[in-house]
């Protein structure tokens, strides 16, 4: 029996198995606004068999953009361009559907990666920038502002109103992005915020900004469906944000309500030392879900079906993420099930393509109406 394959429940939500498709920016929105690269793009993800679909860093204000290509989900017009993907998609198939919300602060405003994916200036087009502090993340940036307590308030609403247009588009989760250098890390590591007022300073300080957020998402979002958070377990570099603080900040979100933590870690500094390689996130994931007992995604480098097996067979984390791998071979979860003598939901239509000798590897579909 396979534990990769076997059904995990965040609540009321149940995952059929515990492959995770982690979210991953596409840069190909208008306005904040899903396009037809997000009907493909989603639209085959959602047939692959995983257990659970992270929709991509959706930013809660244009300002909260990585890039100005990036999705969003600020406006009534986001709302009605992600509900005609999610109809589609959702026609095809059952997968868990959550959605990443991000705000990307002073990490905000650079071209696609595409086009290099560095800063754009207010001068070149871009806009102003908002961190804790006003530091940027570059010394070649411009800086951010720092975050005044309106400005806080006005982001914390941004996050709200979010949650609120994702419960209507039926989104089953959401998770807040926390990670990677982003707004909500900024004010977490200690490197980015050097407030002195209380969102600064000490630990209980600098977690204040984000797991205010959390409350407001939490409290607008149907207490039956879970929210989640990613984050950055550790910065890599010296004097940062690591990963005793990550302890201590997941306590936190699971006393106020967290359905899981997803452990990533770095790209808060240009300064970072990350010492990558297979599982290399893996151990960060299994202190946390060992200090916590949270329910815990691994993510980072992990590509083979018998490693994802063993990360949760052992119970180093609960789920695991696959981002790369996903992109690489979409089917990734259908060659897993067969590989583990598995089995997964895949479309009818697409019953026949077993090879043989490989008869089992899709679930039976559900009896006619
Ligand atoms: C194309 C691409 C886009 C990504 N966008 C996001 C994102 O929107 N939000 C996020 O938290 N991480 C994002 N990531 C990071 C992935 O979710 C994942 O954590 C990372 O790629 C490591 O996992 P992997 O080794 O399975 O690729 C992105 C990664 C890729 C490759």
């Amino acid at each position: 029996m396979s534990t990769l394959f076997s059904p995990l429940s965040l609540g009321p939500l149940t995952l059929p198995n515990r492959i995770v498709i982690a979210p991953m920016c596409q840069y190909s929105a208008r306005d904040g606004s899903a396009t037809d690269w997000h009907l493909i793009h989603l639209g085959h993800l959602a047939l692959s068999g995983a257990g659970l679909l992270i929709i991509e860093a959706t930013a809660v204000e244009p300002e909260g953009r990585i890039s100005p290509d990036d999705l969003g989900l600020w406006s009534d017009a986001n709302e009605t361009a992600l509900a005609r993907v999610l109809t589609a998609v959702r026609t095809y198939s059952n997968m868990p559907l959550a959605i990443q919300l991000a705000h990307a602060g002073r990490k905000a405003s650079t071209r696609v990666p595409w086009q290099g994916g560095d800063h754009i200036p207010v001068s070149a087009g871009g806009w102003q920038t908002v961190s804790a502090s006003d530091l940027p993340f570059d010394p070649d940036d411009s800086a951010p502002l720092a975050l005044d307590e309106a400005g806080l308030h006005r982001i914390r609403e941004a996050f709200v109103a979010a949650a609120r247009r994702a419960d209507r588009l039926s989104l089953d989760a959401i998770e807040i992005h926390a990670a990677h250098g982003y707004l909500l890390h900024q004010f977490l590591s200690p490197l980015s915020n050097r407030r002195q007022d209380n969102y600064g300073g000490s630990l209980e300080n600098r977690l204040r900004f984000p797991l205010e957020v959390f409350d407001d998402v939490r409290h607008a979002f149907p207490s039956h469906k879970p929210v989640g958070v990613r984050i950055s377990a550790t910065d890599w570099v010296e004097g940062g944000w690591e990963v005793e603080q990550s302890i201590a900040f997941v306590r936190e979100l699971q006393r106020r309500g967290a359905a899981y933590i997803h452990v990533s870690s770095g790209a808060l500094s240009p300064k970072q030392k990350i010492p990558l390689g297979p599982n290399y996130q893996v151990p960060l994931a299994e202190k946390i879900k060992a200090a916590t007992g949270l329910t815990t995604i691994a993510v980072g480098l992990v590509t083979e079906p018998e490693q994802a097996e063993a990360i949760v067979s052992t119970g180093q984390a609960d789920l695991v993420a696959f981002a790369r791998a996903m992109l690489y071979d979409p089917r990734w979860p259908w060659h897993a099930a067969a590989r583990l003598g598995a089995q997964v939901d895949a479309p009818p239509q697409y019953h026949r393509c077993q090879p043989h000798g490989l008869k089992e590897i899709f679930k039976p579909l559900p009896p006619p109406r």
